[in-house]
């Protein structure tokens, strides 16, 4: 479609899929997604940073001939995950010349996972570098971000940080750089909650290890750039902080309106102690936003009805979900009603088993909620309100 300049000698030569929806399977793409890739040209070599999805491929090789590349030196992958990789087979073709700069595991990857052959890969290390002449490339190992493979590259010169997935959003946008913080925000927290939430503690460590770095632009591998970068780092080191906020999150499904019902009491009274709900009916709800919801909220309750034996399967979804992404929420429970009985709280509990939260008592109730279960909702406001209050979040 286009290649941009960063810098001069540093181009972005990836491509915009504004029409994907989905990721994985899995992750809705409201607002599509861009798979960054840059060629670096030193004064004596010229490496590309990572490729392009491949039904991409085209405008990845339509940017190369725009640019005149003719030769490249070394292919650098950060990550072996095919919508950066996975046009690394031709462009190995394409530049026969060309080593394949890889972590140890990238190696291991891009050999298995896309057949590229073992001897054209060069395996680098922490801080190893790489010189194009004027220009010095460092990578900077940072496995599970979200893939064991992992690496950041850091172009010295230039001050630039091409940390692939990291810092990244799902964003198509003819935009190359973030000029309004407030266009990505919602993007990149819901990015970070899909894709980088489970692996927070780890992403600590990696912050600690760039923040020697003096790093002028972040070009992440989806959505737009960050020139200074302080915007988004800010928000990282609060996303993977342990602190949470008044929120609580009720993902919920209703058969015949009886947990509906408990949902919209137990909202109305959490609302009323100066708590934020954010109900989710996941007959309706994106997944995404629901991952967004949960990168800060301090409570969850699952709201369902029973199921022949069991939680409906879109919350035991819902939960299994949640049980993935690790969201830091201090507290959780679980609301809904039932008709002849089952094992719907305790199949929930356990599916919540990766999380670090306090389980408070359930409300499960018989039939359609009575005025006995509507002051039970009640006391369980109280309870999580006391918990916000004892946690620093809720005032008095
Ligand atoms: Fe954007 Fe993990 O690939």
């Amino acid at each position: 479609m286009t290649v941009r300049e960063l810098v001069p000698d540093v181009y972005w030569i990836g491509a915009i899929d504004w029409n994907r929806r989905l990721f994985d399977s899995l992750i809705p793409l409201p607002e599509g997604t861009s798979y960054n890739a840059y060629l670096v040209k030193g004064s004596e070599k010229t490496a590309l940073i990572d490729t392009v999805d491949p039904t991409k491929e085209f405008e990845y090789v339509c940017n190369l001939i725009r640019l005149g590349v003719e030769k490249v030196d070394y292919i650098i992958v950060n990550h072996a995950e095919q919508d950066h990789s996975g046009s690394l087979p031709m462009a190995a073709e394409l530049f026969p010349g060309a080593s394949i700069v890889v972590s140890e595991k990238c190696k291991d990857l891009v050999v298995s996972l896309l057949e590229i052959a073992p001897e054209r890969c060069i395996v680098v290390k922490d801080r190893d570098t790489l010189s194009l002449g004027n220009k010095t490339l460092e990578f900077i190992m940072a496995p599970w971000v979200h893939w064991p493979e992992t690496m950041l590259t850091y172009l010295r010169e230039d001050k630039i940080l091409f940390p692939c997935d990291l810092f990244g959003s799902h964003l198509a946008t003819s935009d190359l750089f973030v000029n309004d913080m407030t266009e990505v925000f919602h993007a990149a927290k819901r990015y970070y909650a899909e894709i980088m939430m489970p692996f927070r503690m780890q992403i600590r460590e990696h912050m600690k290890k760039i923040a020697d770095l003096e790093i002028g632009m972040i070009a992440p591998s989806h959505g737009p750039l960050y020139r200074p970068p302080d915007p988004i780092l800010t928000l990282y080191k609060e996303w993977i902080s342990d602190e949470v906020k008044n929120v609580v999150v009720i993902p919920y499904a209703s058969m015949h309106g009886s947990t509906e019902k408990m949902v919209l009491h137990l909202a109305g009274a959490l609302i009323d102690h100066g708590i934020t709900v954010k109900p989710f009916d996941l007959t309706k709800t994106d997944l995404g936003e629901l991952a967004a919801s949960l990168v800060d909220s301090a409570t969850i309750v699952l709201g369902t009805p029973t199921l022949l034996f069991g939680p409906h399967p879109l919350v035991a979804n819902a939960a299994f979900i949640t049980n993935l992404i690790r969201p830091k929420a201090k507290f959780a429970t679980v609301i809904g009603s039932y008709g002849w009985g089952g094992k719907t709280v305790e199949s929930l509990k356990v599916m919540l088993n990766h999380l670090s939260v306090e389980i408070l008592d359930p409300v499960y109730v018989k039939g359609a909620p009575d005025s006995a279960s509507l002051r039970k909702l009640e006391a369980l406001a109280d309870r999580i309100a006391g918990k916000h209050r004892e946690a620093g979040i809720l005032k008095e």
